[in-house]
């Protein structure tokens, strides 16, 4: 849906003439897990949006259509319950703004998505920073990036009751056409890096499968980094999180962990190493370095921190027998969803066909498949 259709939806349910706030998906380039312990990412903003149409009420009741999900939701900003469904994160950003002293009206509001759910593109976060950004129009209060970014993840946190990290809410805040953005989860200090997309091109594949068990897991992982930390600090008082570890302290202690914490710690820490190289060959325009740093991501969260599934590891498996596939990974929290695969572009065809034919006969699944142009992060839509 364009922007003129959806401002035209809005007036034929509303009656009112909105302001239109969108937030885009995100793809995870390279740094997976590590944000949650402090570390380095890499992701950028998709050219998939979530887009918000607003408009204020008299009352204290949020109204809440979505032309994707063609279902209407109504709740009240007072005490607003957790309902275990999709308007829970705009209710979740509702909240979290009044707790934070922003007084709202209600509103109404109209949704409309293509960022696919449930495929690890972050179509959680993407709704969360369109919708704060909605609500805040109709006041006279703003949020510099980094707060709402933070606002997004408290939603997540505390309404919604998922514990992710920071990395989907500030890419969704702060991602810029042609580039991607590393950043430093402990600082929040961030560079974007541009992408040659002369040479390459992200092509971004979904297996088309999500397995139930992503959001435990991702709690166990984060308590099992945890429980490393906790041992570390027996011999280095002032390590915080695993991003204060380099390979070569950790292979000193690692022999004393837990075999399974050990390895969930060597991910982590070698994820962040990886992070730093990719940036460095970036800069110098080393694409086919930065390949072979995705696919020991890959590998890395499949043995160590086992967090990919059968349709991950054979749709990267594919991906990577295909001329002119630089690298290719898993994306995300994992137990499916997504890859992402950095392809030479004159190869990009032939890969999007290849993928798509070799992964369909090995699962009977049809992929869709995204050749990605990093995009801008949240901002108003406008119609002209
Ligand atoms: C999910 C979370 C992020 C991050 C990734 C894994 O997408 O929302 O915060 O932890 O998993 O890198």
């Amino acid at each position: 849906m364009m922007c003129p259709e959806l401002l035209q939806a809005f007036q034929r349910r509303f009656g009112s003439t909105p302001r239109i706030f969108r937030a885009p998906g995100r793809v995870n380039l390279i740094g997976e897990h590590t944000d949650y312990n402090d570390g380095y990412v890499f992701p950028m903003a998709l050219d998939r949006y979530t887009a918000v149409a607003v408009a204020p009420r008299s009352d204290r009741m949020v109204r809440v259509y979505s032309a994707s999900m063609e279902e209407e939701i109504t709740f009240p900003l007072d005490n607003p319950r957790r309902r275990g469904h999709w308007s829970d994160y705009i209710a979740g950003v509702a909240s979290q703004l009044e707790m934070r002293k922003v007084r709202l009206p209600g509103a109404d509001l109209l949704l409309f998505s293509d960022v696919p759910v449930g495929s690890g593109l972050s179509s959680s976060a993407a709704l969360e920073i369109s919708s704060a950004l909605a609500f805040l129009s109709l006041t006279d209060d703003q949020l510099a990036g980094e707060e709402l970014a933070r606002l997004g993840q408290s939603a997540e946190n505390q309404f919604v009751g998922m514990n992710c990290g920071i990395m989907d809410q500030f890419i969704a805040v702060h991602g810029a056409r042609d580039h991607a953005l590393f950043l430093d989860c402990r600082s929040l200090e961030f560079q974007l890096v541009p992408l040659p997309s002369d040479h390459c091109r992200v092509v971004v594949c979904n297996t088309m499968v999500k397995h139930e068990l992503g959001a435990s897991e991702y709690n166990t992982r984060r308590r099992e980094c945890e429980e490393g930390v906790h041992h570390m600090q027996k011999q280095w008082s002032t390590v915080k999180a695993l991003r204060d570890l380099t390979l070569e302290q950790f292979a000193h202690v690692e022999e004393e962990l837990d075999p399974t914490v050990r390895k969930r710690c060597r991910h982590v820490i070698s994820e962040n190493e990886r992070v730093l190289d990719s940036i460095r060959s970036l800069r110098r325009g080393d694409l086919h370095h930065f390949g072979e740093l995705m696919n020991s991501s890959h590998d890395s969260l499949r043995d160590d921190y086992q967090v990919s599934c059968e349709e991950l590891d054979l749709m990267v498996g594919i991906a990577r027998g295909i001329p002119g596939c630089l690298g290719a990974r898993m994306t995300g929290g994992g137990f499916g969803g997504c890859t992402v695969n950095l392809v030479e572009t004159d190869a990009v065809d032939l890969f999007c066909r290849e993928v798509g034919a070799l992964y369909r006969n090995r699962t009977g699944l049809a992929p869709a498949i995204y050749i990605s142009v990093p995009s801008q992060g949240a901002h108003e839509w406008n119609s002209q």
